[in-house]
């Protein structure tokens, strides 16, 4: 099996969907490999891109302040995403982000999965629709169905489960209440003590 370091180096040079065309860097991810949590979000933004780390422009802020408000904080975690390089909407002149098309994450399934292999976690925390509809099932309720345990399906974990994302949930705040922040801090709450006691339950896979 390739390693971690391996699988990027070959993901960086990536050219399996029109993504590549525009990318300034490949997302691949990054954080605690040893982990028994990774989180899966949808895809790099303008931030991500330029700076090729996942998670680090406003949804990212957000992403830290409720994974240290639900226990692990980010340097517990790993964090990738579903496709690594930004999915935009060039249209107007300009990049406006937009959810990856099936074509485009069923392409970066090949780094996707392979990582996920690599790592071996416990459990799956995915972030958003496109990530639970990609490793959960085609047609997931995010609204109706985040926060519940599922079985691993094709993963490598022993559960999966789906939260909200920061960039829905900064929208809603605005229209009402906390936007739905409570429910991202309780579910990766979930996914972090689900994790631990697997992992107890389990031991770790790795040496
Ligand atoms: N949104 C995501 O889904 N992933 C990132 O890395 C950044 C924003």
């Amino acid at each position: 099996m390739r390693t971690l370091v391996e699988l990027r180096a070959q993901a960086i040079n990536c050219q399996a969907c029109g993504l590549a065309e525009k990318r300034t860097h490949v997302v691949f991810g990054e954080g605690d490999q040893l982990s028994p949590l990774v989180l899966v979000g949808e895809g790099p933004g303008e931030e991500e891109d330029k700076s090729g780390r996942p998670f680090v422009g406003r949804s990212g802020k957000l992403l830290d302040e409720a994974l240290a408000e639900a226990g692990p904080g980010r340097d517990k975690v790993y964090i990738c995403n579903t496709v690594k390089c930004r999915a935009a909407d060039w249209s107007r002149g300009k990049p406006d982000n937009r959810p990856p098309t099936e074509e485009e994450t069923l392409a970066c399934r090949q780094w996707l999965i392979p990582q996920l292999e690599i790592i071996k976690p416990m459990v799956i925390l995915c972030i958003g629709a496109p990530s639970a509809k990609n490793l959960i099932r085609k047609n997931f309720a995010i609204t109706k169905e985040r926060g519940i345990l599922n079985p691993p399906g094709e993963t490598p974990a022993r559960a999966i489960l789906a939260t909200l994302h920061p960039s829905y949930i900064l929208r809603q705040r605005n229209i009402s209440g906390d936007g739905g922040y409570s429910l991202l801090v309780a579910d990766i709450q979930k996914a972090w003590e689900t994790a631990m006691k697997l992992r107890e339950k389990f031991g770790s896979h790795h040496p």
